[in-house]
């Protein structure tokens, strides 16, 4: 009876499950979209009853569709939106209010009281974090002082805390786990010494009856209940999208960088076995804690990649759909020196620049549509390009290429201005479900599904890698005008 493993990619939008073979080929998926609520500007809502029930739809539809028994299934791998905020009671298993998701910015000024009173130090130097609301730490002190009878009822043990991976684990299997990954995104988490830190439990208010237990990123969890699938499925692993993309990209050793191109662009590089501390705006964070090693990684996001495409789309008008936007920006040979800095929600990693605005600059009159697609494309690039030179200088390691994948990784034109700007090859893999193909190697390494992180690495395979072919100084030139055009940008928005 042909095995396979199964693995949940719970993202911020959908639902997706994807079932893989023993050669890590893809043999089947599901995705349900579910609603996304913002009851008020700044805030970013879902109902943690849609997550899990969206999630369950799409892992009995492509077990369904592709014939597959539970039995079939050797384990369950899960991947994850990370610091998603979830407050459940323990006992009804039901949550006590709609989880926060990470976009949500109603805790920002609690974040700045924080920064203005000094925390900002303790909270780099124990959890890699830049101090702000994309962490969960405030937004679960949010929740336990806004939900009525929370704060006492987390006293006394009766709620949980637990970020999308935690949930789901808890639907699963009735365990309250959260892997390493996931727990390095509190705020709450001591990325050094691998534990809870009571010194944040402190800061920021927390009731340590309410958090879950850290078990590794590939460990058998437990068992699903039996009534979900026909029969018990051994849950084996856990990380966050971003971390078990650079897993199932096999970018396990130092150095090693991949670029996730979605609505946001994450650009992750792997750190060694210790922490480096970025000083350069970067999170240090876990990326996996396997046969009781933890690997560490580099991360650096910007707010606005695919989404930018969208903007053309949704905003402008000038295209209809997304992948319309490669035809638009060929029609011009070159931006015509048209930029556009899309911070439409601030900036990201390495400027950290809420008050920064978008901005279109550079027009003439013999400017038009082309032009403009092709600096949003770009935009996309020069954004990456920065998050890169600032992991070169923390890192020790120069990168030697960069690996793709998402979405906008589908666009030619867009892989290969981002090879020129960083000056390295950047590499398309065959299979680009690179955060479920993560998540099913950390649930199939646990369970001995698979041998060993070499026999899974040499399963990646690429499929096209776009060589830099241009000149260092013309590369210099462009870097310099965006870093103007950035400038434009930053602090339009009234603080
Ligand atoms: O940190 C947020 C990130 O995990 C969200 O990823 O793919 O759900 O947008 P995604």
């Amino acid at each position: 009876m042909k095995q396979y493993i199964l693995a949940l990619d719970q993202g911020t939008t959908s639902s997706r499950a994807i079932l893989f073979d023993h050669d890590g080929s893809l043999c089947g998926s599901a995705q349900h979209e579910f609603a996304q609520h913002f009851p008020v500007p700044g805030r970013v809502e879902h109902d943690a009853s849609d997550i899990w029930t969206s999630q369950l739809a799409c892992a009995r539809q492509v077990l369904r569709e592709a014939g597959v028994s539970a039995a079939q299934v050797a384990a369950i791998g899960i991947a994850n939106q990370r610091e998603t905020t979830v407050l459940w009671d323990r006992k009804s298993g039901e949550a006590v209010a709609p989880a926060i998701v990470w976009q949500d910015r109603r805790t920002a000024d609690a974040c700045e009281r924080l920064r203005a009173d000094g925390h900002a130090a303790l909270v780099q130097q124990a959890t890699g974090l830049e101090l702000d609301a994309y962490f969960s730490a405030t937004k679960l002190a949010w929740l336990l002082d806004n939900v009525a009878g929370a704060r006492e009822r987390a006293c006394r043990g009766e709620l949980a805390f637990g970020t999308v991976d935690s949930w789901l684990a808890f639907k699963l299997t009735g365990r309250h786990v959260t892997d390493v990954s996931n727990a390095s995104r509190t705020m709450l988490f001591n990325i050094h010494d691998v534990a809870w830190d009571e010194r944040l439990l402190t800061l920021f208010n927390v009731p340590p009856e309410v958090l879950p237990q850290v078990v590794s990123s590939s460990e058998v969890v437990g068992h699903t209940h039996a009534d979900l699938f026909g029969s018990p499925v051994t849950v084996s692993g856990i990380a966050g999208d971003q971390q078990a993309a650079t897993f199932g990209q096999a970018c396990h050793s130092q150095g090693m960088v991949k670029n996730t191109y979605g609505t946001g662009c994450f650009m992750l590089m792997h750190a060694g076995a210790q922490a480096v501390a970025s000083h350069n705006r970067l999170l240090a964070t876990v990326g996996w804690r396997v046969g009781g090693a933890t690997d560490y990684l580099l991360e650096g996001s910007v707010f606005m990649g695919g989404a930018t495409v969208q903007w053309l789309r949704d905003g402008l008008g000038i295209i209809e759909k997304s992948c319309d936007v490669e035809e638009l920006a060929l029609s011009v040979p070159d931006n015509g020196g048209v930029y556009l800095v899309p911070a439409f929600a601030g900036l990201g990693a390495p400027h950290w620049d809420p008050y920064a605005r978008g901005t279109l600059i550079g027009m003439t009159r013999g400017s038009g549509r082309g032009h403009v697609a092709r600096a949003a494309l770009e935009a996309i690039a020069y954004q990456s390009a920065e998050l890169l030179m600032a992991m070169q200088k923390d890192a020790a390691i120069p990168v030697t290429e960069v690996r793709a994948d998402g979405g906008a990784a589908r666009n030619d034109l867009l892989m290969q201005f981002q090879a020129d700007l960083l000056g390295v090859p950047v590499v398309r893999p065959k299979v680009t479900e690179t955060t479920a193909l993560g998540a099913a190697w950390l649930a199939g390494l646990a369970i001995g599904f698979w041998e060993s992180r070499e026999e899974v690495a040499a399963q990646w395979q690429a499929e096209k890698q776009f060589e830099p072919l241009m000149r260092e100084d013309r590369r210099r030139e462009l870097m310099a005008t965006w870093a103007r055009a950035v400038e434009r940008s930053r602090g339009w928005a009234p603080s």
